[in-house]
């Protein structure tokens, strides 16, 4: 009997120690295995129970109980202590450094013609015109009859045109917005509308056989040219700056009469000259004039009642200049790496 309590009495003063001193999680299953595994030290004491006299077997028993609980809690506290070192362990090998700047996310933005485009509209609706919006498929009334340019016309040959199978056609210029908009709508009238535009050109860096054009319309009573020079001078004003002088060059379009022209001092040098506009002073803007009566009346309204000026402008190659883009097919071709600088 002795036996069996001097060796749970060395484990209760042994195990304490070793268990402390366990340098890793390993050697801590190996003492585990030691004190209370199938063929450890209290194990063997409570198999050992069955020799044992009546009389002394609880006795026995019960301290091989408190040895045994006494054995868990020290395995139990170094345990949790050599995890936690673990634990640090890793962390350190794992060094992460929150403090270095993260990755971008990758962000779309908006295309340059759409920020032109939409610094346009901006500048027109401060000046009361509102957006309109025509069909891309037109049909030859909408995009030439009722703009004054019958089948003789020669702008028909002009304006190399794409034709569908079915008679209509893809509409060579925002103008047949101008029409459509009169037909749904009585005067007054002050629209613009952009739109993308079709034309059989062989593509190269300057030409695309679609581009975008931005359409105006002003339709009242007492309409002049001069209406027509303010709002395109304070449009110009408005975009480039307020230095910026318009010329006007007589023109001719079908649709309207007077028409002209009009060219803006060069953005970059202010007029005096530089690459950009190719040393002249000046760049090209747009189109326009004062609505010819045969326009008013393929739409219905009465020529001698209401009179209004029109204006048509390219957005790509104005677009162009602006950003030092050299090759207008950039902006179709969907390339990350040429939209991702805007
Ligand atoms: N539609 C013309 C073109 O594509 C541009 C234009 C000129 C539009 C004069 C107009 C205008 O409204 O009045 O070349």
């Amino acid at each position: 009997m002795s036996e069996l309590l001097d060796k749970l009495e060395l484990a209760s003063k042994e195990a304490p120690i070793h268990i402390a001193a366990a340098s890793d999680l390993e050697q801590l299953e190996a003492l585990r295995l030691q004190f209370l595994g199938r063929k450890g030290i209290i194990t063997q004491v409570l198999h050992g129970l069955g020799q044992v006299s009546q009389e002394n077997r609880p006795l026995i028993g019960k301290r091989a109980n408190e040895v045994k609980r006494l054995v868990n809690e020290c395995l139990e506290v170094r345990r949790s202590e050599l995890e936690s070192v673990r634990l640090t362990q890793e962390l350190f090998k794992q060094k992460l450094d929150v403090t270095l700047p993260g990755f971008k996310p990758w962000s779309g933005s908006i295309h340059p013609l759409t920020q032109t485009l939409d610094r346009m509209n901006e500048i027109f609706f401060s000046m009361g015109f509102t957006l309109a919006e025509g069909p891309e498929i037109e049909d030859d009334f909408h995009n030439f009859d009722a703009l004054n340019t019958p089948p003789h016309h020669p702008a028909r040959n002009e304006q190399d045109t794409f034709y569908l199978e079915n008679g209509l056609l893809l509409r060579a210029h925002t103008s047949p917005v101008q029409v459509r908009h009169m037909q749904a709508h009585q005067p007054p009238v002050r629209i613009v509308a952009p739109g993308r535009v079709f034309r059989r050109d062989t593509p190269d860096a300057s030409h695309s056989p679609v581009f975008h054009q931005i359409e105006g319309l002003y339709v009242d009573q007492h309409v002049c040219f001069g209406d027509l020079k303010y709002t395109l001078e304070q449009f110009a004003c408005q975009f480039f700056g307020p230095e910026t002088k318009l010329r006007f060059r007589p023109s001719f379009f079908p649709f309207t009469e007077p028409s002209a022209e009009v060219d803006c001092s060069c953005a970059f040098c202010k007029g005096a000259g530089c690459n950009v506009c190719k040393g002249s002073g000046w760049m090209e803007l747009l189109g326009c004039g004062m609505v010819h009566p045969g326009v008013f009346e393929a739409v219905g309204y009465d020529p001698e009642r209401w009179t209004g000026f029109a204006f048509g402008m390219g957005i790509d190659r104005f677009c162009m200049r602006l950003y030092g883009i050299n090759d207008i097919r950039l902006f179709l071709e969907s390339d990350v790496a040429f939209l991702s600088q805007f």
